[in-house]
């Protein structure tokens, strides 16, 4: 079967990179991409490249190519349904806040509205494919609803209604979206109908080798991509263990990484300790394994992965409090210089950032927060802290506010920043952080003056020249 029109339902961080990926490879097929969100629309279409809603590097350069050619973003949820003969399910499904499961299961609300909008407007013969994140057997609760709807429309002769499910997980990370989406490890394709899944993978095959295009039951891809995750974010919670462990016994993680990580079976990537991971995924997915061990009566393997999450947490809570002690057990009213907010470089997301537990306990503290992000905005920050910036006065730099103490500033020139820290904090390892001038930011701090590197991107001994106190995450070796 040739797929001619695709429409793909949420336009994020998944549906809209990989639309505009597959746009660009195959310009005999249309696209679609739909979202309820009027505002992420209207900036998907913004004239200037520079407003779309995501920050990917390569995202412009494909946006301009295919926008407006066989790529279009609108609200036209209903209609631009009608039209496909493949749908792609691409909305969030973040964990679930209250109700049954409230914490670890994953809420699928969106999925069944998406599946319910499916079953109402499709016509013919139409391929449903999951890209979202979804917990096993989540294809069975999507092909009830499409099965109960195309019953009613043939009992009542609308025409002929089939559908087919498959499950294509997105293995793209935030960053490196463009360049993971053009040359994937694998692209993983489970489901039932023969048919369906050469249809999908003739669409891959425009550009992904024959041999990486894995074909596995619906379950299994389901299941593989959770896994996948988890297996991930194990390995920097291990990593984030063994670095406490670095900091008490004179070891070096890094040095550790490396000699681990030249065991072929280890591999070497992955284990760069940091701050703890964020995300918007990596949380929310094995907390949903650790709903469905549970669920499925296997306690123990839910316990074990959900000390993942634990050690993250703990290791974030580890970074606040060593910043405390090192300035004399007290933050009240000394400020400190954060550099970073989004949970990791080249992207302006900020989901589940360590930045936000790690400010919000500094914070709590009553340090007063200067912070600079190349990427994230004044509002997100605010929103993510859930408290308003202090407002300066741009004439003199100064504020009216009283008190101080335990409020941020938001700071869009970098070397503004410094100016009378007690501290500088790296939380993101933005290129530019691993260049600046640490002379010229000495001279504007206030003594004794220390720099907490959580991504190890500083020079040390750069630092250490400017006399600058410095702890490195997981370096025990001074
Ligand atoms: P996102 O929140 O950025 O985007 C989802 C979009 O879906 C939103 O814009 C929302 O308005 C829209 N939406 C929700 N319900 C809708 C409906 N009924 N009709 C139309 N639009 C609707 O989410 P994301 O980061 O793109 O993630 C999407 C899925 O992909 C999740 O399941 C996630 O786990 C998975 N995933 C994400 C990444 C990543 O790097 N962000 C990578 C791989 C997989
Ligand atoms: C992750 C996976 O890498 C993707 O394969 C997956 O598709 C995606 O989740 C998803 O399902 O959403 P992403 O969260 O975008 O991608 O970014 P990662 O590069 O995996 O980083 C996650 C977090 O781990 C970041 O906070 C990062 O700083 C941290 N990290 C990563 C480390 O602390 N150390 C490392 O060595 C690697």
């Amino acid at each position: 079967m040739k797929i001619k029109n695709i429409c793909c339902i949420g336009a994020g961080y998944v549906g809209g990179p990989t639309m505009a990926v597959i746009a660009d490879k195959c310009h005999d097929i249309n696209i679609e991409v739909v979202d309820i969100n009027k505002e992420r629309i209207d900036l998907w279409n913004d004239k200037d490249l520079e407003n779309l809603p995501i920050y990917e590097p390569g995202l412009a350069e494909i946006v301009k190519r295919c926008r407006g050619k066989n790529l279009y973003f609108s609200t036209l949820v209903e209609e631009k349904i009608e039209n496909a003969d493949m749908i792609f399910i691409s909305v969030n499904t973040p964990t679930k806040k209250h109700g049954f499961g409230a914490g670890k299961a994953s809420d699928l609300k969106w999925v069944e509205a998406c599946s319910r909008q499916v079953a109402k407007y499709a016509k013919g013969y139409t391929i449903v494919v999951e890209k979202s994140t979804l917990p096993v057997r989540t294809a069975g609760v999507i092909k009830s609803i499409l099965e109960a709807s195309q019953e009613q429309k043939n009992n009542e002769s609308k025409g002929n209604i089939t559908f087919d499910v498959l499950s294509n997980p997105e293995f793209l990370s935030e960053g490196t979206a463009i360049n993971d989406l053009l040359n994937p490890d694998r692209v993983l394709i489970g489901g039932d109908s023969k048919e369906a899944i050469q249809a999908l993978g003739n669409i891959y095959e425009k550009w992904v080798p024959k041999n990486k295009i894995l074909k596995t039951n619906i379950w299994s891809s389901e299941l593989a991509k959770l896994t996948a995750n988890a297996f991930l974010a194990q390995r920097i919670s291990s990593i984030n263990s063994i670095s406490a462990l670095c900091e008490n016994t004179g070891a070096d993680v890094r040095e550790v990484s490396r000699a681990i990580g030249t065991d072929s079976r280890i591999g070497s990537k992955f284990l760069d300790s940091g701050p703890g991971f964020g995300g918007s995924c990596f949380k929310k997915d094995i907390l949903n394994l650790v709903y469905l061990a549970n669920y499925f009566g296997l306690p123990e393997v839910a316990n074990f992965w959900e000390g993942v999450v634990t050690l993250n947490n703990w290791h974030q809570k580890r970074i606040a409090n060593l910043i405390t002690k090192k300035l004399f057990g007290t933050l009240s009213n000394k400020k400190i210089a954060i550099l970073g907010f989004a949970f990791k470089a080249n992207t302006n997301d900020t989901r589940e950032s360590a930045a936000i537990k790690i400010c919000k306990d500094l914070l709590d503290e009553g340090a007063i927060l200067k912070i600079h992000d190349p990427k994230v905005s004044e509002e997100q920050i605010s929103k993510d802290l859930n408290s308003l910036p202090i407002k300066i006065n741009e004439e003199n730099n100064t504020t009216d506010d009283k008190n101080i103490e335990g409020k941020w500033i938001f700071c869009p020139d970098i070397y503004e920043v410094f100016f009378e820290a007690d501290a500088v904090l790296v939380l993101t390892e933005w290129k530019e952080y691993s260049s600046i001038d640490w002379e010229i930011v000495s001279k504007k701090m206030r003594k004794p003056s220390w720099v907490f590197d959580a991504r190890s991107i500083v020079d040390p001994y750069k630092i250490m020249k400017c006399n600058l106190n410095l702890w490195r995450i997981g370096d025990g070796s001074k």
